[in-house]
């Protein structure tokens, strides 16, 4: 049965966080797998582990102060490195000269600022000995590495797998949600999907544990949402000419993980736009950041997610609870609706006047969300003529609003709409 979704398409906008080992090469979390780094020469980054500036509570504090709802942190990724205190290997962070637990702190920080939390996890592992190589794989072009490689048992690595995705489900409380990352079973060259992961198993063993979790798409069998990445959809996103519950990915700088000398950095006007783009379309935003190996978020990260959080403080009601309209938006904005009200976004400013099709006696008050200054309607005439100063020749059922020549001083307009 397909898990209870309304918190987290309420919640609509949540903060991903991608950290590990990756952080001090902090070259791009794929780093090993670009640079074909041997696990010898990714040991230095293990040893060097020390991220004395953690501050969990700040981290959830960010978060909550940019609106997010929700957060979800890495237990794992691709480098095979455990933020948590795993049985099953050493190869994890009370190991490392930290010697300590991250994800506890970090689970309880978050759910201490009345966040809700989630996982993030890695079904590749190219640190573990019974991981099948394949064409993603570090040493996937080192003959002697792949010689000596023969004898991995994906049953192994997948009794490894589920054994560790248990004990993240039974050992830090309520988890709300689950990110699993990612099947490939369609390439060529040693692909993994569902068959390698056992994944209906690890389904059938995730709802068992955590019956409330939310579960994504990328174990490669449905999940309860399907998880666009790097771009945002052209329309609500439907599965089998049904509507699906969606939730876009996407990175400050086009990297996951700390990337040091990346500048491609997204604003946050930017951001704004793609997160109320997506909640137009039934959609929400889930916003990466990564921390360095010092454990203090990207040194970029806080001022982009402050401007965020500037925006979403006036017009949070915009878009928590909030989804696809029927009504048609005028060019250049959007409309979040919940219920009676209706939000117009305007993405560029128009001179005087936006025209709402469809909208003529539907509309019983409108007002600038960020400081509930009226917004006066006017109603064009059916057939009324445009004549010198006069408005008109306009689509009957049109309602037009009138608006200043400066717009209000916000990253993205908002007119609440009150039908
Ligand atoms: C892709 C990337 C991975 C990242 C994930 C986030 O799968 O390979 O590094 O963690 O997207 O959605």
């Amino acid at each position: 049965m397909a898990a209870d979704t309304s918190w987290w398409t309420e919640a609509r906008l949540g903060l991903f966080i991608h950290w590990g080992l990756y952080a001090l090469a902090a070259r791009h979390e794929w780093v090993k797998n670009r640079e074909r780094l041997t696990d010898e020469h990714y040991q230095r980054y293990f040893e060097h582990f020390f991220p004395d500036l953690f501050d969990p509570e700040r981290w959830a504090q960010t978060a909550k102060q940019a609106g997010m709802r929700y957060v979800v942190i890495t237990t794992k990724h691709h480098e095979g490195f455990c933020l948590w205190d795993s049985d099953l290997t050493d190869y994890k962070v009370t190991r490392t000269p930290w010697g300590k637990d991250v994800l506890e702190p970090a689970l309880d920080a978050f759910r201490a600022a009345g966040l809700r939390v989630g996982l993030y996890h890695s079904l590749i592992d190219w640190h573990h000995p019974d991981f099948p190589l394949d064409g993603l794989h570090p040493q996937r072009d080192d003959a002697a590495f792949i010689e000596k490689a023969g004898g991995r048992e994906m049953s192994r690595y997948r009794e490894y797998l589920h054994g560790q995705v248990r004990e993240l489900l039974t050992r830090y409380g309520r988890i709300d949600y689950l990110f699993f990352d990612f099947s490939y079973a369609d390439r060529t060259w040693g692909g993994k999907g569902p068959a390698e992961w056992g994944s209906e198993q690890l389904l059938a063993m995730v709802r068992e544990l955590q019956p409330d979790v939310i579960v994504n798409d990328r174990l490669g069998i449905p999940g309860d949402f399907v998880t666009p990445e790097q771009y945002q959809p052209a329309a609500p996103l439907r599965r089998d000419g049904r509507p699906v519950p969606w939730e876009a990915c996407q990175t400050l700088n086009d990297s996951w993980g700390y990337d040091r000398d990346n500048l491609q950095y997204k604003t946050g006007g930017m951001i704004l736009r793609m997160l109320i783009d997506g909640v137009s379309k039934d959609g929400n935003l889930l916003l990466n950041v990564g921390p360095t190996g010092r454990g203090k978020l990207d040194p970029r990260a806080p001022a982009i997610l402050a401007e965020i959080g500037d925006w979403m403080e006036l017009h949070v009601r915009s878009v928590y609870g909030c989804g696809a309209s029927p009504f048609p938006p005028p060019p250049d904005c959007r409309y979040t609706q919940r219920g009676d009200r209706l939000y117009l976004h305007l993405f560029a400013w128009p001179y005087r006047h936006v025209h709402l099709s469809g909208l003529e006696g539907r509309v019983r008050y409108a007002q600038f969300l960020n400081d509930a200054s009226e917004v006066k309607l006017q109603v064009i005439e059916p057939g009324q003529q445009a004549q010198n100063t006069r408005l008109g020749g306009l689509p009957d059922g049109t309602l037009t609003l009138e608006l200043p020549t400066v717009a209000p001083p916000v990253a993205v307009p908002v007119i609440e709409l009150f039908l």
